[in-house]
């Protein structure tokens, strides 16, 4: 049989983005050597690193079209992260490296963006939460990703000066909730199809009380559940949910929401595997598909070799499960984490106090470890 060949746009960015990229890459080529695929990456630029390398041109841009363009014409993307205090700006008119991000979601058409809340056994007590709260979470948040505030109509009137309501405040701000309907069919359709393959559980995460937009995600959520007699569908407000994720998190399978509340709930989520350096995601659409950690490019730590690879790892491994269906080679990486971390291996971020200071593993020597046990 040919071997085949797979082409991946991969993304490093900034901050700790090309250390844990490094990581992510090692893994897959191992991956392919095992299994006889030839994974070809390409790097190129996002973020505060595209801004920097088009700082002076015509339209300096935190994502270039050539890579765009190269993220289309590629099997899948594999970014790692984006952003820094170096780029942080208030000026509308300076590029931010976040816009990056949000303008390749776009551009791809990933409308729909998917983080599974994986548990690793070992990591019980990297969890602020009592282990026992933790018996059997398996949870995979199902968060629209190209709608709502995000990408809402973003609106700033500056002040005139001396002239508004006490002493100069009179600038205004609004970003707006906008949704189609089809943008919330599609995602919470996604989520029943998802929940029908778990554990036949749907949470719709809405403000129902408040929002209209909450109101028709709530209307279109009951229609598509009636589609779905098999899949057992709660509605629940985010504030509820919020708390609920953390007094309860078992009850969870699949929780599908609004952007926002998305990346909020998601964030939350982490802490439930000890770590957000442990929450992969992955990014579907209509075309080319997008993996990348949940997590930031912590530039605190950026250049220390400390960062947690794994999220990146895992990112890797709903890759090859999502795009190239091998879902054989995507468990091997699994459990090549499960037996690092069972085995002691830490990094930072995951250690504690009874991990002995031989088993605090750097980024490099964490990602040589899973290729160890693969
Ligand atoms: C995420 C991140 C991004 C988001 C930021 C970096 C724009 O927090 O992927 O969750 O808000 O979507
Ligand atoms: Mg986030």
């Amino acid at each position: 049989m040919a071997r085949a060949t797979y082409r991946i746009c991969t993304l490093p960015g900034d901050g700790i983005g090309p250390e844990i990229m490094a990581e992510g890459k090692k893994v897959l080529a191992a991956v392919g050597t095992r299994a006889n695929v030839d994974f070809v990456c390409e790097d190129h630029l996002i973020g505060g690193a595209a801004i920097d390398a088009t700082e002076g041109t015509e339209h300096p841009t935190a994502l270039p079209k050539e890579t765009l363009l190269a993220a289309r014409a590629s099997d899948a993307v594999l970014l790692a992260a984006v952003g820094g205090p170096k780029w942080t700006n208030t000026d509308a008119d300076k590029p931010r490296p976040e816009q990056g991000l949000l303008a390749i979601r776009k551009g791809l058409g990933l409308y729909l963006n998917l983080r599974p809340v994986r548990m690793f056994d070992a990591l019980r007590d990297a969890s602020p939460l009592r282990p026992e709260l933790l018996e059997g979470v398996d949870l995979v948040i199902v968060r629209e990703l190209t709608g709502g505030l995000y990408f809402g109509e973003h609106r700033r009137e500056r002040d005139v000066e001396g002239a508004g309501v006490g002493g100069g405040k009179g600038g205004f701000a609004s970003d707006t909730m906008e949704y189609s309907e089809y943008e919330v069919d599609r995602v919470v359709r996604w989520a029943f199809e998802a929940a029908r393959r778990r554990r036949g559980v749907v949470h719709s995460v809405d403000k129902a009380n408040v929002l209209e937009t909450s109101r028709m995600w709530r209307e279109i959520t009951h229609a598509i559940a009636a589609e779905y007699p098999d899949v057992r569908a709660e509605d629940l407000y985010v504030d509820n949910a919020a708390m609920q994720l953390v007094a309860n998190p078992a009850q969870f399978d699949v929780i599908v929401t609004e952007n926002t509340f998305g990346d909020i709930l998601s964030d939350e989520a982490s802490m439930l595997t000890g770590s957000l350096g442990m929450l992969a995601s992955a990014s579907l659409g209509s075309g080319t598909a997008l993996y990348e950690p949940s997590h930031g490019s912590a530039p605190d730590i950026a250049g220390k070799g400390i960062a947690n690879p794994l999220a990146q790892i895992l990112s890797v491994e709903l890759m090859l499960r999502h795009s190239f269906q091998m879902d054989d080679e995507a468990d091997w990486i699994v459990s090549a984490v499960r037996s690092a971390l069972d085995d002691g291996w830490r990094t930072a971020d995951i250690a504690d106090d009874a991990t002995p200071a031989d088993h605090v593993l750097g980024t490099v020597a964490m990602g040589d470890k899973v290729v160890e046990y693969l």
